[in-house]
């Protein structure tokens, strides 16, 4: 599979000295597509491939706002693929390296295409970013590389020296990918970065991670499925503040280093499920305990100075003003979240995974 968008090819390269050209890898993802909005935004010069396999969680509807951009070209293909990858690294100054397998629930269940597309996936890019001498490779990782905090210790968080720890195979597998970016990096010199983030919240959140999920559930007034007793905490940051994160460490941070990105707002699972159903006024009989995950980590949460005191970045949203934003943009994006829970979507993005043309015609 590789299809290679006809109506941006002329984009020129590189050696031209011409504006930066970024290979975003997941760019119709949920962080992805937001990071590419935010840059196409913020530096119209730019020009940013999107190489994206669009598996279930890929959505092109995400970029509907910058498709028939110049600047923008769009790349159907998997990471996996060393021929692919090549064709959409040409000519690229940055690589900002998004595309994964991002749910821990669906790696308990089959965590084969994690390795692949997280593991080799990211070795493929790194190769191929070697041999093209990219002047900058961001891998964007999580803070469930480090295991799980303890509950009963709040004063306790991850940062840039805790040791490793991953504890599924999501995170396992994530923890992998950094590691050979950081090998990367002390054998061959390869200039990279990477940012461990916290979880992300906001627009075009696929409907299966917690907020999402119960913000569409609410709507629809089905039961929000509570993992446990609700006491797992996370500690969320709003989308943007993520993206603004990744553009600073790309432009400011320092070759061979990793940053952590957190949002000072930790909450567990009844906190989350409250602040939604307060916001939406619906009722807390909507709130249902289901069976715990396996292997459930109870609590992640990142002291974030080193960027902070660095780079000068900090979370400008709080977590309610993010879940306000939040609840809003679902509110008036229901067909973007009706399109996804139909079995439609599903078949019509297998379709273009698969390279139908009929299918991506929307973004030619
Ligand atoms: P997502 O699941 O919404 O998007 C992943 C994207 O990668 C999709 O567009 C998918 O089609 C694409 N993709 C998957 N396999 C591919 C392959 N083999 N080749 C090409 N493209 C492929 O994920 P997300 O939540 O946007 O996360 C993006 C990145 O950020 C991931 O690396 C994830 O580990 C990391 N991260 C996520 C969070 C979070 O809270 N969501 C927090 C920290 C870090
Ligand atoms: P999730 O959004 O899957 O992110 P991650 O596991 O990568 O942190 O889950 C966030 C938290 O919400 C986690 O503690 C599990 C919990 N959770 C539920 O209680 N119910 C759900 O339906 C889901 C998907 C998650």
């Amino acid at each position: 599979m590789n299809i290679l968008q006809t109506a941006n090819s002329k984009l020129p390269t590189a050696n031209s000295k011409l504006p930066t050209r970024i290979l975003v890898t997941g760019g119709a993802g949920f962080i992805g597509s937001n990071f590419i909005l935010h840059m196409m935004d913020k530096y119209p010069d730019y020009e940013i491939v999107n190489l994206d396999k669009l598996t279930y969680a890929g959505n092109l509807a995400n970029l509907k706002e910058v498709e028939n951009n110049p600047k923008y070209r769009f790349v159907a293909g998997d990471i996996c693929d060393e021929k692919t990858v090549r064709e959409a690294m040409e000519g690229c100054d940055f690589v900002a390296h998004f595309a994964a397998e991002s749910h821990v629930d669906r790696s308990i269940t089959g965590p084969a295409i994690f390795v692949k597309t997280n593991v080799i996936g990211t070795q493929v890019l790194l190769d191929v970013a070697r041999d093209l001498k990219i002047k900058r490779f961001h891998h964007v990782s999580t803070d469930e590389v480090f295991g799980a905090l303890p509950l009963d210790r709040p004063e306790v968080k991850f940062d840039e020296l805790t040791p490793y720890s991953p504890r599924s195979p999501y995170s396992a597998s994530k923890a992998s990918s950094d590691h050979l970016v950081r090998a990367y990096f002390e054998t061959y010199g390869l200039p990279i970065t990477i940012s461990n983030c916290t979880n992300n919240y906001g627009p075009f959140h696929f409907p299966e991670k917690v907020i999402p999920l119960f913000i569409i559930n609410a709507f629809r007034d089905l039961p929000l499925p509570i993992y446990g007793a609700g006491k797992a905490v996370r500690d969320y940051l709003f989308v943007t503040d993520h993206c603004l994160a990744i553009d600073l460490i790309l432009h400011k941070g320092k070759v061979g280093e990793t940053y952590c990105v957190g949002g000072d707002s930790e909450k567990n699972g009844l906190d989350v499920a409250d602040t939604i159903l307060k916001i939406m006024d619906k009722p807390q009989s909507l709130k249902t305990f289901v069976e715990d995950r396996k292997g459930h980590d109870m609590r992640y949460a990142i002291d974030h100075a080193k960027i902070t005191n660095e780079l000068g970045w900090k979370p400008t949203v709080s977590f309610e003003e993010g879940m306000i934003k939040t609840i809003n943009w679902y509110r008036h994006n229901e067909p973007w979240w009706q399109a996804i829970i139909s079995k439609e979507y599903l078949d019509t993005n297998r379709a273009k995974a698969n390279g139908q043309q009929s299918a991506v015609s929307s973004q030619q």
